[in-house]
């Protein structure tokens, strides 16, 4: 992944979006979450975590079934 940017998002096949570099994390309302600083976090976007939006390792006994293929195309 040499040509990735500092800041980007690695959608983990079956599991959480992982977050790279520098970004606010926010609520609807504005309030910031607190992120570890200059390390990645992972977001849950199987529904399952107990502590969303952060992933907390549910997909894995949940059977979360996603895989993370860009090359297919978005309807
Ligand atoms: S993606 Fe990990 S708990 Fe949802």
């Amino acid at each position: 992944m040499s040509d990735t940017p500092e800041s980007h998002i690695l959608v983990r096949d079956n599991g959480p979006l992982r977050v790279y570099g520098g970004v606010k994390l926010v609520d609807v309302e504005g309030n910031e979450y607190t992120v570890p600083e200059g390390e990645s976090f992972a977001l849950c976007r199987c529904g399952q975590s107990s502590r969303k939006p952060f992933c907390d390792g549910a997909h894995r006994t949940a059977g979360f079934d996603a895989p993370s293929d860009a090359s297919k195309p978005v309807d």
